[in-house]
């Protein structure tokens, strides 16, 4: 089902949901019935909107569909700094997903393990993680690699703080603020993404310009469009897919293959 449809059924469910809610309410009071409080009118509206988009729409909209009205009739008594004091939150939590359309969602323990297993097994020293969230990946990593050295480059401010915090007392490990485009990752032999499909012939094409001979990309979940990965590394729920780097001299084509020069 395309968005805009899911969306417009999702607004027609929630309509549907205020007009039943209304014409029960009104029939009822007509009837001697007392007036039904804001609140309980917003939980039948959000009740009824979930229903009737139960079997039209993913499972993820009920949820959406049932708060929506109780979240409306709630705002008209909750004071508009609070609406004002989430966004500002919300801001410094993630702005930069409204650009790069990278939100946070965290690698578990496995890929932690998988990668520091990999460095161990080639003898890397360093692995930069470009977009580290709260920096929880790479404590983890530099906490079971004491000799190697983990730096992590996030430019949430909130996830920057969090990770910074967090790497404090770990003395290999170093939280960057910032765009990791802006800055080189020629000085590690591993850079690990877990980013989106979107960025990833482009975080491609600077590890081939930035990176040393045998230095590796690993990207979790999302392969380099039209490149055929080295290697393939199970990690739970996700594959991280390797690339190895040739010393600078890679170029997509046209086609988006892989070429040596
Ligand atoms: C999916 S999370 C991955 C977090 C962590 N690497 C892990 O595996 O648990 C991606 C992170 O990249 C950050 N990010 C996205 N674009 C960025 C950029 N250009 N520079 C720095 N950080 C970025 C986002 O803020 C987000 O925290």
């Amino acid at each position: 089902m395309t968005r805009f449809l899911s969306f417009a059924l999702a607004l027609t469910a929630l309509c549907a949901g205020v007009i039943l809610t209304v014409s029960i309410l009104y029939v009822s009071e007509q009837n001697g019935v007392p007036r039904a409080p804001p609140l309980l009118a917003g939980l039948m509206a959000g009740l009824f909107a979930m229903l009737i988009g139960w079997r039209l729409l993913a499972a993820w909209w009920r949820p959406v569909l049932f708060l929506m009205p109780i979240a409306t009739v709630l705002s008209f008594s909750i004071s508009p700094w609070w609406f004002f004091a989430v966004s500002v939150l919300l801001i410094a939590l993630q702005w930069n997903a409204v650009f790069n359309r990278i939100p946070l969602y965290r690698s578990d323990k496995m890929v932690g393990h998988r990668l520091t297993d990999f460095m161990q097994s080639r003898g890397y020293q360093s692995l930069l993680d470009i977009g580290c969230g709260d920096g929880r990946l790479l404590v983890r990593m530099a906490k079971a690699c004491p000799n190697a050295n983990f730096v992590g480059i996030e430019s949430a401010p909130i996830l920057y703080l969090i990770a910074y915090l967090r790497c404090l007392k770990q003395p290999n490990c170093q939280i960057l603020f910032g765009d990791f485009w802006k800055r080189s990752w020629a000085p590690y032999d591993v850079v690990f993404a877990f980013l989106s499909p979107e960025p990833m012939l482009w975080v491609w094409r600077k590890a081939g310009r930035d990176m040393g001979e045998h230095s590796a990309l690993l990207s979790l979940a999302f392969a380099v469009p039209g490149i055929e990965e080295d290697g393939l590394l199970p990690a739970q729920h996700f594959d991280l897919y390797l690339y190895e780097q040739r010393g600078g001299h890679q170029h997509a084509d046209s086609m988006g293959k892989k070429k040596d020069s």
